[in-house]
């Protein structure tokens, strides 16, 4: 029976933010904002280890008590320069095997629900390639020309906006990221492998936490889930 892992690349400065704290630390309803994902991961049954994945001279993580997570939390302090490289040295260093899964989870993604990961290990687990969450493009879309002016509309039929956890067997990710480095995330890299992952329908509360007014939606939304 393959088991499942989660890995958390938190290695990321977010500068987006305009904060001095790397994203993965900012205030979020009384915890630090990977708290809530981290509890996501670790409250699901199915999932056996949780593993983080910091920056090598990461010196903010160990000031936390993470001491409720026990075992099933592991810290990596292998990140690299990008999200990408993050994910491959996290692999290689949780050394498992390469017929397990893993589910690759943003820490900037705090919303992140039990029911969400229930839904993708369903849905995913018996397939051959992998998936991931997403949700389907609600807004129309723009293309811009060189001057902020719409050069043309486009259809959005079809489009998704990817989300994670993404899932994939952990032997492919590595063969996928191990070739395509230039990737925002794992999906595309195995897609650069000739595959096409599943879309499982998410919900647009498991949004990316990037600007700073994010937070403000985060913290309501994780209040509602705490009541
Ligand atoms: O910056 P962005 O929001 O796209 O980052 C997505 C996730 O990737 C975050 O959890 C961030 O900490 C992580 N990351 C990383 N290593 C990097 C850059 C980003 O682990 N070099």
């Amino acid at each position: 029976m393959s088991e499942f892992y989660a890995l958390v690349p938190a290695a990321g400065s977010g500068s987006r933010m305009g904060s001095e704290l790397p994203k993965q630390y900012l205030p979020l309803a009384g915890q630090p904002m990977i708290f809530h994902a981290l509890n996501a991961l670790c409250s699901t049954t199915d999932i056996g280890t949780v593993f983080v994945v910091l920056a090598p001279d990461d010196a903010l993580f160990h000031a936390y008590d993470w001491s409720r997570f026990g075992n099933k939390l592991q810290p990596l302090y292998c990140g690299g320069a990008t999200r990408a490289e993050s994910v491959l040295n996290g692999l290689l260093a949780s050394e498992q095997e390469p017929d397990d899964w893993v589910l690759v989870h943003d820490a900037a993604r705090p919303c992140l629900t039990q029911a969400h990961l229930v839904k993708l290990i369903a849905e995913v687990r018996d397939d051959e390639v992998g998936g991931i969450l997403a949700v389907p493009v609600a807004d129309t879309l723009k293309r811009a020309d060189g001057t902020q002016r719409i050069a043309q509309t486009e259809n959005r039929e079809g489009l998704w906006q990817a989300q994670t956890p993404q899932m994939f067997r952990i032997g492919l990710l590595l063969q996928a990221l191990q070739s395509a480095r230039d990737v925002t995330d794992e999906a595309s890299a195995v897609e650069a492998l000739g595959l096409h992952p599943k879309l499982v329908a998410s919900e647009p509360t498991n949004f990316k936490v990037t600007y700073p007014q994010d937070l403000l939606l985060a913290e309501l939304l994780l209040s509602q889930k705490g009541n």
